[in-house]
C-alpha cells in the first residue's frame, strides 16, 4: 500500500487544485500497488492536529478549472514553528507523529517561500517530502515559474487596462498597486502588459523627482493621464537607505495604508494633479486559473507523482530553462528569487520609454 499525504500551505492561488489533480491521477493510474491519499486540511495545521480526510476519485473530478484549494489553507509561520502552541504542543513533533501514525510513504506540499522552509525542516527530520512551487509572486528560488503567477498577471493587467478609460476621461494620474510581496515579478509583467508609464519595483528604489519629471513631461506632450504600476513592496531611494528595523518602524508609524497612498500624496503636493489609487488586492489570487496555469500545474503535479512512484524524495519540482527539474529542498528553502535590475526585460522596457523611477 502506498500512502500519500497532501497539503496546501500559505496564501492560496489559482491552479492549486489542478496541481493536486495532476499528482493524484499520475499516482493512481500508474502505481503497481494500491494507493491511499490523505488530504490535510488548512495547511500544516492539518498535519499538526491530525485533521485530514481520505481523498478519492470524486474529490479530483471537476476541479481542474476551480481556483482556491479544496483542502483549505493557512499561514503557519516558519519562524514560530519550533515554538510550542498555546497548549504547549511541540508542532514539529506533532507533524512527525501524524505522518508516522498514518504510515505515510510521502508528504506532498504545495506552497511558497515560507512553506518550503518547513518542508525542508520536515525532510531533514526524516520525512519523505516532495513539493510543488505555488505563488502568484513567482519569487521561489529554483524555478523560473510558479503556478498561479500567470493567472495573477492576467488579472492585474486587466485592472490596469480598465483604469485607462477613467484615467483618460478625467486626465488623472492613476496608481495601481499590485501584489508580489517583496519582489516585483507580478507588477513588472502586469505593468508591461497593461502599458503602464511608470513601474515601481522593490528591486529598483525610486526617486520621487524622476516620477514627477515623467508626469510633467507627459503633461507637456499633451498626454492627459499617467498610469503608475506600483509593487506593494516598492520603496523610495531614501527609505532603501534605512536599516530593516528603521524601515519597519517608519511603516508602523505611517498614516498611509501602503506605499501607494504615500506616493499619491507626494505627487499631489508636488504637481497639484488629481491622483487616485486603485488596489485590486486579493482579486489577483482569485478565480479560475488561466490555461497556461492549468497546463503548467498539471505538468508539475504529474512530475511530482512520477518522482514519488520512483521513491525519490526531498525535492521541489520546478521549471528551469524550459525543462522540468527536481531541485533539492535545501536549495530552495530560505531564498528569494528577485528581479535583476540589470535584466534584459528592464532594459527593453526602458528602451520603450517605460520609467522605473530610477
Ligand atoms: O504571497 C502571496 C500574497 O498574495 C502576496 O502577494 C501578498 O503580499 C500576501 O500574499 C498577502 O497575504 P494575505 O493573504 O495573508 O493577506
Amino acid at each position: 500500500m502506498l500512502r500519500i499525504g497532501m497539503l496546501t500551505s500559505g496564501g492560496d492561488c489559482q491552479a492549486l487544485n489542478a496541481a493536486m489533480r495532476g499528482v493524484y491521477k499520475t499516482i493512481t493510474k500508474n502505481s503497481k500497488e494500491p494507493v491511499e491519499f490523505y488530504g490535510f486540511e488548512d495547511g500544516y495545521k492539518g498535519l499538526i492536529y491530525g485533521k485530514f480526510r481520505i481523498l478519492s476519485d470524486s474529490d479530483f473530478s471537476n476541479i481542474l478549472t476551480i481556483g482556491g484549494t479544496m483542502l483549505g489553507t493557512s499561514r503557519c509561520p516558519f519562524k514560530t514553528i519550533r515554538e510550542p502552541d498555546e497548549k504547549g504542543l511541540d508542532k514539529v513533533e506533532a507533524m512527525k507523529q501524524t505522518y508516522y501514525k498514518l504510515q505515510l510513504n510521502c508528504l506532498v506540499m504545495l506552497g511558497g517561500n515560507g512553506s518550503h522552509k518547513t518542508a525542508n525542516l520536515l525532510s531533514e527530520e526524516g520525512l519523505n517530502v516532495v513539493t510543488l512551487p505555488k505563488t502568484i509572486d513567482n519569487d521561489l528560488w529554483g524555478t523560473d515559474m510558479t503556478f498561479g503567477f500567470q493567472s495573477a498577471v492576467d488579472i492585474a493587467t486587466r485592472a490596469i487596462d480598465e483604469i485607462h478609460t477613467t484615467a483618460f476621461s478625467h486626465g488623472r494620474v492613476f496608481i495601481v498597486e499590485i501584489m508580489g510581496h517583496k519582489v516585483g515579478w507580478l507588477p513588472l509583467n502586469a505593468g508591461l502588459a497593461g502599458g503602464a508609464d511608470i513601474i515601481l519595483l522593490p528591486e529598483i528604489p525610486y526617486d520621487l523627482k524622476k516620477i514627477i519629471d515623467v508626469i510633467e513631461k507627459r503633461d507637456r506632450e499633451g498626454r492627459r493621464f499617467t498610469i503608475i504600476a506600483v509593487a506593494e513592496g516598492a520603496i523610495s531611494k531614501e527609505d532603501a537607505k534605512l536599516s530593516k528595523k528603521e524601515y519597519k518602524k517608519k511603516l508602523s508609524k505611517s498614516k498611509y495604508p501602503s506605499v501607494s497612498y504615500e506616493l499619491a500624496d507626494q505627487i499631489v503636493k508636488k504637481t497639484g494633479r488629481e491622483v487616485r489609487v486603485t488596489v485590486p488586492g486579493h482579486v489577483q489570487r482569485g478565480g479560475a486559473p488561466v490555461a497556461y496555469d492549468r497546463v503548467f500545474a498539471s505538468r508539475l503535479g504529474s512530475e511530482a507523482g512520477h518522482l514519488i512512484l520512483k521513491g525519490e524524495y526531498g525535492f521541489m519540482v520546478g521549471y528551469k530553462n524550459r525543462e522540468m527539474v527536481k531541485v533539492p529542498l535545501a536549495e530552495v528553502a530560505g531564498k528569494l528569487k528577485m528581479v535583476d535590475p540589470k535584466a534584459r526585460i528592464i532594459k527593453e522596457a526602458k528602451l520603450m520609454g517605460v520609467s522605473f523611477g530610477d
